[in-house]
């Protein structure tokens, strides 16, 4: 049923990096959004942890509150924006009041998303998150609708902005890690907590939810498999180069008949593959699906106005709704039943970087072990420069089981020439 309604008001929750470029958006684009949806919208209360704080920005001061209460209670708030980056206390209330939310909060769609989605339905309102993933890039709504009729089969991506400027800062710059961090702080790029960022939990929630939307079954975060990126070893990066890859965080989902593998760590990326190419604080997902085959989505995957516009994008839509009288009307519950597959079902190529003593021997001793674990050999190499004492003996394999290259690992390091197993990595892209 067509609703009335001849202007829009919004309740802003959280006025930081997101929140402040969502006023900014609302303001600047004012008429073009009127002329987009017919009717005004504009933000009528802005929660805010301290009222003291000094704020530049488009909001007169008598807007902000301290109390959720104020907002929700408010009869002419029709939605509700939620950035605060908090708890899943003010997306359930908002909807237990029959606001649609907008959200841009990754930890708790991650976590918690089935059963907020049953409740946004329960109460006929609409419970969006596009900036939950990939920044400005517009990938959930892709998902959702433009891929709606393929079959989704793999998806690769760069999902964390922090960890690839800090990828990048380093190689290119030779930036230390901890200035790197520093700038990506400083330019907002990171969450509060940037371990978030760099131990890959903020990749591993945002795969949750790219993952349960393309394969349509429920992901757990405890499904995904996570490395972080303090796992890259000193002359990494340099390697890599030497062998014609680039090391990339990244997110990677695949599903097959044994079911899903989902997984965010460093990987040595192939140069040839356009993942290798994308820098800074820019995100990207790659999608191998039956019937378009490949697609890439890119833009920023961090930063204020790129999320913002994700956000807003996410508002059209629900004014739309509530416009048409048709909020809560979306199917959320997923088609397959979840089923995780285990490490002798999951296949790569694995690049190993292991420091021996130099002696006599020692390389037939070492591939001996991968042919003992069936593992075929695609290269071998031996570098003697980067140490003063031993050698590093650089192997990549062709497609062995997880399983496998846990199991030469394992015997390496109890193999007496082994130095050290000085770092590992998923070969992705050729
Ligand atoms: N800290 C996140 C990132 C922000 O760097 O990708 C965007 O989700």
């Amino acid at each position: 049923m067509k609703n009335e309604k001849n202007e829009i008001n919004i309740g802003l929750l959280g006025y930081g990096v997101v929140g402040s470029g969502v006023a900014t958006i609302l303001h600047n684009h004012q008429d073009d959004l009127r002329h987009k949806l017919g009717v005004p919208v504009s933000i009528k209360k802005v929660l805010v942890k301290n009222l003291d704080k000094k704020r530049n920005g488009v909001i007169p001061k008598e807007m902000f509150t301290t109390s959720l209460d104020e907002v929700l209670n408010d009869p002419e708030i029709d939605l509700i924006i939620e950035v605060t980056g908090g708890s899943s206390e003010a997306i359930r209330r908002s909807l237990e009041a029959g606001k649609g939310v907008v959200t841009a909060n990754k930890d708790v769609m991650a976590e918690s998303g089935p059963e907020l989605l049953k409740l946004a339905d329960e109460n006929k309102c609409d419970l969006l998150y596009e900036a939950s993933v990939g920044g400005g890039i517009p990938l959930i709504r892709t998902l959702e609708d433009g891929l709606a009729s393929d079959r989704i089969t793999a998806l690769t991506g760069i999902v964390n902005g922090t960890t690839n400027f800090i990828l990048t800062k380093m190689k290119d710059e030779n930036k230390t890690y901890e200035d790197a961090l520093a700038e990506a702080t400083e330019l907002g790029f990171a969450e509060a907590d940037p371990s978030a960022d760099v131990d890959g939990i903020d990749a591993a929630r945002k795969m949750v939810i790219l993952a349960s939307l393309s394969f349509s079954t429920e992901v757990h975060l405890d499904d995904v498999f996570v490395r972080g990126m303090k796992e890259i070893a000193d002359g990494d990066l340099q390697l890599a180069e030497q062998f014609g890859y680039t090391i990339k965080m990244t997110g990677s989902a695949k599903k097959d008949e044994e079911g899903i593998e989902v997984a965010v760590e460093p990987v040595f990326v192939h140069n040839s593959h356009p993942l290798a190419t994308v820098n800074n604080e820019f995100n990207a997902v790659y999608v191998y699906s039956d019937s378009v085959g490949e697609t890439m989505f890119y833009g920023p995957g961090a930063g204020s106005l790129p999320t913002a516009t994700s956000v807003t994008g996410d508002v059209v839509a629900a004014c739309r709704n509530i416009l048409l009288g048709v909020n809560g009307k979306r199917m959320h519950a997923p088609q397959f039943e979840r089923k995780v597959k285990t490490d002798d079902q999951k296949y790569a190529r694995y690049f190993h970087r292991i420091t021996v003593r130099d002696e006599v021997g020692v390389l037939t001793e070492l591939t001996s072990i991968y042919s003992h674990h069936k593992a075929s050999l695609a290269t071998v190499v031996q570098d003697s420069d980067l140490h003063n004492e031993g050698a590093d003996l650089i192997f990549i394999t062709h497609k062995i089981s997880r399983q496998q290259h846990l199991d030469i690992l394992a015997d390496l390091k109890d193999t007496p020439a082994v130095i050290d197993i000085s770092s590992h990595y998923r070969v992705e892209g050729e």
